[in-house]
């Protein structure tokens, strides 16, 4: 568990978890989504703050984060490009911690067809004042590749309805992850 009211740089997850952290602002009932679930450590998180639907392409993930016991989650055996089959509420957040299973098979990592649907049907699920942090891998060949086509979509994103950031280490010498944080600041209806 991250220290209270403890925001440090030191790498792109306790970060992003900071910043969903302070966009809860007394909102209650909050529901977010896990588009990696992996080992379950967003999934936890995100746990504390809300109900989560974490999704990941291995059951074998799924399994490692069913471990924990946590309540307030439904786990998703999908590829997270099918979120608009399972999910049709509004969500408050979203992280999307790309890449492959941490000690597991590197070929199972995601890509950048099915992680831009996703995308685009998070955006389109999320909240005003919701916020989706993507942390993404340039370290490898899929990972760098995403890293283009999510770039190249996010940069085209109307900026009356989203501020997109991106926060990426200037001094590392090693392609280190880094995020991408969109907020929705309106929906046409809201
Ligand atoms: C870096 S890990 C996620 C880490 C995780 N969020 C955590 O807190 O431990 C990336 C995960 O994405 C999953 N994945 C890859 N492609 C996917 C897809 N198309 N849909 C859903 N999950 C996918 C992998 O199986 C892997 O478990």
């Amino acid at each position: 568990m991250e220290k209270e009211n403890n925001i440090n740089f030191t790498n792109a997850i306790t970060l992003v978890h900071s910043i969903i952290k302070q966009k809860k602002n007394g909102k209650i009932n909050q529901i977010f989504i896990d588009g990696t679930c992996g080992n379950g450590h967003d999934t936890i998180f995100l746990t504390s703050l809300g109900y989560v639907y974490s999704f990941d392409i291995q059951y074998k993930a799924i399994e490692i984060a069913k471990g924990y016991n946590l309540k307030n989650v439904s786990y998703i055996n999908d590829c997270h490009s099918k979120i608009g089959e399972y999910i049709k509420e509004n969500i408050d957040g979203a992280i999307f911690n790309l890449g492959y299973l941490p000690g597991g098979d590197k070929q199972i990592t995601t890509k950048k067809e099915t992680t831009l649907l996703a995308i685009m049907t998070v955006l389109e699920l999320l909240k005003s004042d919701g916020v989706l942090c993507i942390i993404v891998y340039p370290g490898h060949k899929d990972g760098k590749d995403e890293e283009s086509s999510l770039l190249n979509y996010l940069s085209e994103l109307n900026q009356k309805e989203f501020n997109v950031m991106v926060i990426d280490f200037l001094n590392r010498i090693n392609n280190s992850p880094y995020p991408i944080i969109i907020e929705r600041i309106r929906r046409e209806n809201e």
